[in-house]
């Protein structure tokens, strides 16, 4: 059932990538390492008009990881400070394109100035309808999967839950994607052969594509071909 749906729309209904190579391409370009992260804010403008003119409805984008704190304090900074000029600029002019924004991960964790510009952007796209763009902030997929698992057992223990009912679903539905479709391509770039902890629930039958193209290299030519890779794939789900 699933297998016919997919051969039949050869395009991803949800593309997720992984942005890495953005200190690589500062290196090889001798700039400091957030001058790698700040040229790849124009590969993320780029991606996302793609993602809308090949009709994708949901990309999701892993910006910062929980891991990714661990980064020095400059950097770290310099990446929120990025992020928020991404939240006011570009996403208004995304917004008129009629991008949809959302965020998953421990959005808590972020600064304050990050975390009000984030909820503007939220609120002021929610009605729209062409891509919904998923932002992985402080995003870590076994903290998920353990967020997702206390709160089943919390409700479990109130009563409000018979575990003997938890089946796959219901963990799904804890989860920060409990409203978004699995994604169906992951895209990695600068060639890393992992995952990095994104997304291990909801990858589980995503097809994969890694690229040796850096992010910020990234544009509408690379991501044309993702999808003609994507669109070759025989996806069998366990069938045959
Ligand atoms: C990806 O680029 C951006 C983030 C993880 C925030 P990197 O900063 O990881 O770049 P490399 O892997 O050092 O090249
Ligand atoms: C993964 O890239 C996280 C993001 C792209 C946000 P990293 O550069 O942090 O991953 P590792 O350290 O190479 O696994
Ligand atoms: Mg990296």
């Amino acid at each position: 059932m699933a297998k016919a749906e997919t051969v039949a729309g050869k395009v991803p209904r949800h593309v997720a990538i992984i942005m890495d190579g953005n200190g690589r391409w500062a290196h090889q370009h001798n700039l400091p390492r957030l001058g790698g992260h700040e040229a790849g804010r124009k590969s993320v403008k780029k991606v996302v008009q793609a993602a809308i003119a090949h009709g994708v409805r949901y990309l999701t984008l892993y910006a910062f990881s929980v891991e990714n704190w661990q980064r020095p304090r400059d950097e770290v900074q310099g990446l929120m400070g990025l992020l928020r000029l991404v939240l006011r600029e570009e996403l208004a002019e995304m917004g008129k394109e009629g991008v949809r924004l959302r965020a998953i991960g421990r959005l808590q964790d972020l600064p304050e100035a990050v975390r009000e510009e984030l909820a503007s952007a939220i609120e002021k796209t929610k009605a729209n309808t062409k891509l919904d763009l998923i932002l992985a902030l402080s995003y870590g997929s076994r903290v998920e999967i353990t967020e997702a698992a206390k709160a089943l057992a919390r409700e479990a223990k109130s009563g409000r839950l018979d575990a003997e009912t938890i089946g796959e679903e219901t963990l799904a539905q804890h989860l920060y994607t409990r409203d978004l479709p699995d994604p169906d391509l992951l895209i990695r770039t600068s060639g890393e052969m992992r995952i990095s902890n994104f997304m291990l629930w909801q990858i589980s039958y995503a097809e994969i594509h890694v690229t040796p193209v850096l992010w910020p290299d990234f544009g509408k030519e690379a991501f044309a071909a993702a999808l003609a890779d994507y669109a070759r794939r025989d996806r069998r789900f366990g069938a045959i």
